[in-house]
């Protein structure tokens, strides 16, 4: 077989830099990245959050066998949180996966792969979490005019620029939520050692990146783990931060995903102090209710959040604010769910991801009743985001007729003849569309690129910008 793959990422952000990476290892190893039809290899990266993106897997699982006829011996490589929660049970069910990998066995894959590739009749698992974080090879070429590995998310973002570069700072989390198959899936919190993700940034800078987004499960509590303790790393997030803060050429820094049990008071003033730290945080609140939180296991109150809002736009008024939001968790009555949606309101969330309660195996709230019926819980969906649209177009329509720097990502999705348009995200992490008179219509030029802007109309969930001046 030749050695050509291609990678489909369902799921978080976490998944999108497995991929990333992955896709780097395998070509570093002489593999070649190519359009599905072509390849012999498919990595399909699951999620397992909800119901909705692990029955995805496998109906994808079940389109890609059918490459089968034309190409016997073509196999498939089952990685992430799915993979993590039903192991070797895909060979069964899919006799072309033969490798099925967890969060942290991905460090083994290229090797397992190459392995497999020169025996067709082998399988394997790496299913064993790890004590500390898994440091994983090196591999910071830039990845050859290859496509991007496929996307498909869930509930995330679309695909990033070549100038924006996704690190890892933590592994698993710790934290249990009532809801939530994470901790089962991904394992115990492990940090990073401070050195290697430093040296990562640092890398990822002289490499072209001008933005790093910081990942983990649970940012704010880096370095509280006791792997982190044993292995002395004697770092916490606030001063992690810092420090990547300082890299020289290092644009825009953002973080995510944020727990506000954990916010430290050293990183909201860090919003007022660093100048690369965008004014932007995704803040899951989950539910509005006091009770629902609690019964959700997230330790803390409305209060506790709202105090943390309050403080977050004193030390950066500018603050944009994005959330997590779950309905019908079971036992929540219409009153919970008023005070989620008064929530939304008073705290302003410019954007939010909104889920119907999915219940997940092996998880505390599986046991929890009564249980919010199907059609009710819609019905609220339907409410809390007809809410949010509001909310949405109105925080961007007050941003007509300010300026903006926008960092360009790729040609926007719709282009309506004449010049072209393209998208990129503005320091809050906005999307920014705007056309620009370059005549350079080849795609890769003008992404990676900062231009400053007017925003002269507001869409339903993007801006609409027009360049001033020259190109940063
Ligand atoms: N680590 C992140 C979130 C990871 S999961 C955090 O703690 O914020 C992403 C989102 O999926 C969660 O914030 C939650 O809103 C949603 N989610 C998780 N489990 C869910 C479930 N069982 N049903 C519905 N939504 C769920
Ligand atoms: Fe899941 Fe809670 Fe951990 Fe987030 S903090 S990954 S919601 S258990
Ligand atoms: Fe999904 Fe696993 Fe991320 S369950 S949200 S891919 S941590």
């Amino acid at each position: 077989m030749d050695k050509t793959f291609h990678i489909i990422t369902f799921g978080c952000q976490m998944n999108v830099g497995d991929s990333d990476w992955l896709a780097r290892a395998l070509c570093a190893r002489g593999w070649r990245q190519v359009a599905e039809r072509d390849a012999w290899l498919f990595v399909v990266n699951t999620c397992s959050v909800r119901e909705k993106p692990e029955q995805k897997v496998y109906s994808e699982l079940g389109r890609l066998a059918a490459y089968q006829r034309g190409k016997p011996g073509l196999m498939a490589a089952v990685g992430g949180c799915v993979a993590q929660q039903i192991g070797a049970g895909f060979f069964d069910r899919f006799p072309f996966v033969r490798l099925v990998f967890g969060s942290d066995g991905i460090a083994g894959a290229p090797d397992a792969l190459d392995e497999l590739a020169a025996d067709p009749k082998a399988r394997k698992t790496l299913l064993d979490f790890m004590a500390s974080y898994p440091e994983r090879e090196d591999v910071l070429s830039p990845l050859a005019e290859a496509p991007a590995p496929a996307f498909d998310a869930d509930a995330g973002e679309p695909d990033a620029g070549p100038a924006q570069a996704f690190v890892n700072i933590m592994q698993g989390c710790d934290n249990f939520c009532a809801y939530c198959i994470v901790p089962y899936t991904r394992g115990r919190q492990k940090s990073r050692a401070p050195e290697a993700v430093l040296a990562e940034c640092r890398a990822r800078v002289e490499q072209g990146a001008r933005e790093i987004t910081l990942l983990g499960q649970n940012v704010n509590s880096y370095g509280l783990d006791p792997s982190a303790q044993s292995g002395g790393l004697g770092m916490g997030f606030a001063q992690l931060l810092r420090q990547v803060a300082a890299i020289p050429g290092l644009e825009r820094l953002r973080f995510t995903t944020s727990h506000p049990k954990d916010i430290d008071p050293a990183v909201i003033r860090a919003f007022g102090e660093l100048e690369n730290l965008c004014p932007a945080l995704h803040l899951p609140l989950q539910a509005g209710s006091d009770a629902v939180l609690r019964r959700m296991g997230r330790k803390y109150d409305r209060s506790k959040y709202l105090q943390i809002v309050q403080d977050l736009r004193v030390a950066r008024p500018d603050m944009a604010l994005t959330t997590d939001l779950i309905v019908g968790f079971p036992g929540e009555t219409e009153d919970d769910f008023a005070q989620t949606l008064e929530m939304m309101e008073r705290v302003g969330f410019e954007s939010s991801f909104s889920f119907r309660y999915s219940d997940r195996p092996g998880v505390a709230a599986v046991r929890m009743t009564p249980k919010v019926p199907g059609d009710v819980a819609q019905e609220r969906l339907l409410r809390l985001q007809s809410l949010q649209n509001g909310i949405t177009k109105q925080t961007l329509k007050r941003l007509e007729g300010r300026e903006a720097v926008v960092l360009l990502e790729a040609k926007s999705r719709r282009q309506d003849g004449g010049t072209p348009s393209w998208r990129g995200r503005d320091e809050a992490g906005r999307v920014v569309n705007i056309r620009l008179e370059d005549g350079c219509t080849s795609g890769r030029e003008l992404a990676g690129l900062m231009v400053r802007a007017r925003i002269v109309e507001a869409k339903n969930h993007s801006l609409i910008g027009e360049r001033v001046g020259q190109p940063w």
